[in-house]
């Protein structure tokens, strides 16, 4: 086993970090993407092991590609082919004797692996970090997607400069089955975190957690920023310069799918994202999503394909702010 940082950092919310440890991030993967080949193999001999709970196309993906290009060996593993902490073995010495081995671990865990006990996934990987000599990187839990969160950010000072100012429509969506609230929520917290303008567009039923939002303000009042909710969609996109979309399921049925299908229903057609709700600012703004995505369910192809959406930019970027985040863990930088 190679040598631990100094001093182990966790990154299970963006929120944990500093802006200024934050801002550090987004410098280094702006210099990743120009200049891959200053980063290759810098990282030798060290170790990342990648549990995932549920299933992952771009999370596993950018960070084995990213691990492999910076020189980090990553071993990937499933609750299929291992005793991962809490269901088969405790959390305290799966956290224990994996960071013997390894230099950081990564999990996702999503609510239906902790029977839609809310909050508990983001509880378990707060125990793993308590025990974990490594650093624990959340890969997506009940709460909190932060590589997302980074790259979304990224991808918005990269399409339209400094974020502070500029409008950003959080929308929820329709969709066939109710989502975690983990990408809304952390889009909300690091967008508010920036000073944009945050308008938060749902239907009344699927509010977020009030101590979420009570963060997202104060984290509006510090950066110059604005918060705004309103349960009317086609108000809401008025001058927007980013429209960021994601379906989620109501808090008030949390874990009771059939009860909140109910719920669900009235708002298949109304909120499904169409090209005629998007009112941007001008030719620059930006429509994103985290994919994947429902087409035509969620949103219509014309607005997926449309000229003003990134989601594969959005999606490439992935790679780069992994591999910023996995150096600034593991490298000699503090
Ligand atoms: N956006 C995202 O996390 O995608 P995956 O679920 O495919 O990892």
């Amino acid at each position: 086993m190679t040598s631990k940082p100094k001093k182990k950092k966790d990154f299970i919310s963006t929120q944990d970090w500093s802006r200024k440890d934050l801002d550090k991030l987004l410098q280094i993967t702006k210099d990743i993407k120009a200049h891959p080949e200053k980063y290759r193999n810098t990282l030798k001999g060290k170790s990342l092991c990648m549990f995932f709970y549920n299933p992952s196309t771009r999370t596993r993906n950018s960070t084995e590609v990213a691990a492999y290009q910076l020189g980090i060996h990553p071993t990937f593993n499933s609750i299929k082919d291992a005793w991962i902490g809490y269901q088969s073995e405790s959390v305290k010495d799966t956290a224990k004797v994996l960071s013997r081995y390894y230099d950081a671990i990564g999990i996702r865990l999503f609510p239906v692996s902790v029977n839609w006990i809310y909050k508990e996934g983001n509880r378990i990987l707060r125990e793993f970090a308590e025990y974990s000599d490594a650093p624990i990187i959340n890969f997506e839990d009940d709460q909190f997607h932060p590589l997302q969160a980074l790259t979304d950010i990224f991808s918005i000072k990269e399409k339209l400069g400094e974020p502070r100012g500029k409008k950003i429509v959080i929308s929820w969506a329709y969709h066939s089955k109710p989502l975690p609230v983990s990408v809304p929520n952390s889009i909300l917290l690091i967008s508010s975190r920036f000073g944009m303008d945050v308008t938060l567009a749902h239907p009344k039923e699927y509010h977020l957690d009030e101590n979420i939002i009570n963060i997202a303000k104060k984290n509006a009042n510090e950066s110059g920023g604005s918060l705004t909710i309103s349960n009317d969609i086609k108000e809401s996109y008025s001058n927007a310069d980013v429209v960021y979309v994601k379906s989620w399921g109501a808090l008030g049925s949390y874990g009771n799918a059939k009860e909140e299908k109910q719920l669900r229903i009235p708002y298949r057609d109304i909120w499904r994202i169409k090209s005629e709700y998007l009112d941007f600012t001008d030719q620059k703004s930006i429509f994103m999503h985290c994919l994947p995505i429902r087409r035509n369910i969620v949103a219509d192809d014309a607005v997926i394909d449309g000229k003003h959406s990134i989601v594969y930019d959005q999606a490439e970027n992935r790679l780069y702010t992994v591999k910023a985040l996995l150096y600034n863990l593991l490298g000699e930088i503090d």
